[in-house]
């Protein structure tokens, strides 16, 4: 979209669509694109909340001059530094020279860091506010999520919470902006898909943030990914309420990496028993052929996860073993794991994966199966015992009273 859009009074939308990015941060997948957006409150006094990637700096400046014209821009606040949002400060600060800057301690060592800046910085500290004439700006930081300076700004005349990665998902906005314009269906799996690869390892300081955010009275959630909230901003908050509790589903994911079919033959029959005992929400995925992003993403919501690997050169399958590495990065906490490996000639796969579930806050649902070259009756029989009890365990769980 290639000019702004209202947001609320005085506040417009002047972010970018990236369809050009395949990888965000060189590691995630952008099927449909991914927004950086950026808000500009035009009062007596204007302010920008963030800006943009660099390459999109152009964009941003039309929208600016289309809104402003000869004014100038007398603020940047800047919620958080990774490029994908601060990449265009430098030069827009060119653009205009005047713009005071206003960010934390942390931020302004990275801003000289990233872009030698050190002059007309503004350093704000926790609930202090700025006075752009009808607006009163506040800024509370919630360091951690998921960098060391990152904070939010309210704006007390619209009751809006700029909230940036906060709350934000991948997924371009080409027309709609708002959460009644949208298929909020995809685009909540989507910001789900961010949380769980970006955000989560850092849930406990997502859960002081939301702890500080409560006492402000938010009637929209503007991030800077994804859409804005305005008919529901509460039903984002409570999902990433939820989400950095480690709240789950009752459901479960199946990954297998498998060379011959012989391993994904035994997660298929550990599937099969969960789905006899009635556990109808289960995510299946060849780690072989997913993104593991994906594959975090459905770890994060459901309780169950059962692993199975070959072993490769006397170790785990190396897409496997990529999963374990993400996994082990993102503590997660209150899971349930059931294991199954298989080897040729040297064992290796089971031993690593049970040094997976032994390393975290995951509790071993047993038995463990390894099986040499290929699954006969028995070792079927207990993949299906590891079904079963690892269903009969979940339906426990989300039996009211028996948490
Ligand atoms: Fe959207 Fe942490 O950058």
């Amino acid at each position: 979209m290639n000019h702004s859009i209202k947001v609320t009074h005085h506040t417009y939308w002047l972010g970018a669509n990236d369809h050009q990015t395949d990888l965000f941060e060189s590691l995630w997948p952008l099927p449909k694109g991914v927004t950086y957006n950026c808000y500009l409150i035009d009062d007596e006094k204007t302010a920008l909340i963030d800006t943009v990637k660099g390459p999109f700096l152009t964009q941003l400046v039309e929208k600016l001059k289309g809104l402003l014209g000869e004014r100038p821009l007398d603020y940047l606040v800047v919620n958080h530094m990774e490029p994908d949002h601060s990449g265009a400060i430098k030069l827009l600060r060119c653009v205009y020279p005047q713009l005071k800057i206003i960010g934390n301690v942390q931020t302004k060592g990275m801003l000289e860091n990233f872009y030698a800046l050190t002059e007309n910085i503004q350093i704000v500290k926790d609930g202090d506010t700025l006075d752009l004439g009808k607006h009163t700006l506040s800024f509370h930081l919630v360091p951690m999520v998921h960098w060391p300076e990152t904070m939010v700004t309210y704006d007390h005349s619209t009751k809006t919470l700029f909230s940036c990665d906060a709350f934000g998902g991948f997924g371009s906005l080409d027309g709609g902006l708002f959460d009644d314009e949208l298929d909020m269906q995809y685009y909540e799996d989507e910001v789900l898909r961010y949380f769980s690869n970006i955000v989560g390892r850092y849930s406990p300081q997502v859960q002081k943030a939301i702890e500080k955010l409560k006492g402000l009275d938010i009637s929209i959630v503007a991030p800077s990914h994804g859409p804005i909230h305005r008919k529901n901003p509460g039903r984002i908050i409570t999902l990433y309420d939820r989400w950095s509790r480690n709240e789950t589903e009752c459901g479960a994911v199946i990954v297998f990496g498998s060379m011959y079919g012989n391993t994904q033959k035994m997660a298929e029959t550990v599937a099969r028993a969960m789905a006899e005992e009635g556990i109808e929400k289960m995510a299946y995925h060849d780690i072989s052929r997913s993104h593991v992003s994906y594959v975090v993403k459905d770890i994060w919501k459901y309780k169950g996860l059962i692993l199975a690997s070959c072993t490769y050169n006397t170790t785990l399958f190396p897409p496997m073993a990529d999963l374990i590495m993400h996994l082990k990065n993102k503590m997660m906490k209150g899971r349930m794991v059931g294991i199954l490996g298989s080897y040729s000639w040297s064992k290796g796969a089971l031993a690593e994966l049970q040094n997976f579930a032994d390393s975290g806050d995951w509790e071993l649902v047993q038995p463990t199966v390894e099986v040499k070259s290929a699954p006969f009756e028995e070792d079927l029989e207990k993949c299906m015992e590891l079904g079963r009890k690892m269903a009969q365990k979940m339906k426990m769980c989300y039996v009211p009273g028996m948490k």
